[in-house]
């Protein structure tokens, strides 16, 4: 009985140190999307929300619209054509419990989109795994610097 719980326990280790030790897979996003190839459009007019609420945003069909009639794998010239929505995935998270918001960092203490999330404008292929991992101390790191709030309960809920 012991031993087969010890071997449960080195399994269950094994499987823990598996999970934390690698990094998360590569996503494929639904469109080989280049940013670089956008260089002459603001951050902002893609990711509008970034300047006015906590969430960035992924743009939609209806944007892409705007400039192109169609994207590699689909037309666009109907409005039917740009459903249903593009399955873009997020892969810069932080978990539910820290509250952060774009608008705080972006329109009132007015830092670069390339402070937090490196050189996106050059990128020629869309994203499998977050350009830059935000941690904790990523957070804090510069909060000490520009003098903003340490508190816990700034960042937690
Ligand atoms: C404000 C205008 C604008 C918007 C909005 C826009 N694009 Fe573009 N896109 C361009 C321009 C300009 C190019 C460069 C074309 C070139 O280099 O020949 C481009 C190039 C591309 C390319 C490369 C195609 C190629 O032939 O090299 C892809 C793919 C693409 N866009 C996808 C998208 C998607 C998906 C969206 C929506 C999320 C989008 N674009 C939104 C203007 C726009
Ligand atoms: C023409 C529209 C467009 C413009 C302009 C644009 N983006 Fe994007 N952005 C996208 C799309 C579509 C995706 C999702 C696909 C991908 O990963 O490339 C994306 C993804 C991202 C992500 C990844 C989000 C995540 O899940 O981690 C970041 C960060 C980002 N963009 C930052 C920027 C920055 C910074 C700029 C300006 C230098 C910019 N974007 C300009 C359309 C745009
Ligand atoms: C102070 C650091 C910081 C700055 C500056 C910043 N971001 Fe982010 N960004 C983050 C964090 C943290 C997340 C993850 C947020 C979450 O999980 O809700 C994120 C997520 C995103 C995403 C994923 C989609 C979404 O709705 O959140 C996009 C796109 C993005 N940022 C674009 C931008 C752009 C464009 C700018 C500049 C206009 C910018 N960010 C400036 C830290 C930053
Ligand atoms: C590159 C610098 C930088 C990074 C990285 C950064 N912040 Fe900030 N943050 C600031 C600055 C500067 C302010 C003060 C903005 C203001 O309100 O004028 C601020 C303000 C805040 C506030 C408001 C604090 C208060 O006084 O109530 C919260 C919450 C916050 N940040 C959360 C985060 C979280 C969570 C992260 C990491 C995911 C993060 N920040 C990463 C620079 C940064
Ligand atoms: C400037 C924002 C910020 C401040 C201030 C902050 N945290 Fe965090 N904290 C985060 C972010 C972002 C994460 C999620 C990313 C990570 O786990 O590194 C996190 C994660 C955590 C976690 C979960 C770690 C894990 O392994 O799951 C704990 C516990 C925590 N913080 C405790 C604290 C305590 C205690 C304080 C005060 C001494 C504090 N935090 C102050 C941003 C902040």
């Amino acid at each position: 009985m012991l031993r087969y719980f010890g071997a449960a326990l080195v399994t269950g280790l094994v499987a823990a140190a598996w999970i934390v030790v690698l990094p998360p897979s590569p996503v494929r996003q639904p469109i080989a999307f280049p940013h670089a190839k956008h260089q002459g459009v603001a951050c902002t007019v893609c990711h509008r929300g970034a300047a006015t609420t906590a969430h960035a945003g992924i743009p939609n069909a209806a944007m892409c619209a705007k400039c192109h009639s169609t994207i590699p794998g689909r037309a666009m010239a109907s409005t039917a054509q740009r459903e249903p929505p593009i399955a873009w995935v997020q892969v810069t998270h932080v978990p539910d419990h820290v509250m952060f918001s774009h608008r705080r960092h972006v329109t009132l203490a007015k830092l670069d989109c390339e402070s937090c999330h490196g050189k996106m404008r050059e990128r020629m292929a869309p994203l499998g795994v977050a350009p830059v991992r935000i941690e904790m101390k990523t957070c804090l790191a510069c909060h000490n610097r520009e003098g903003a709030s340490e508190d816990c309960a700034a960042c937690h809920r």
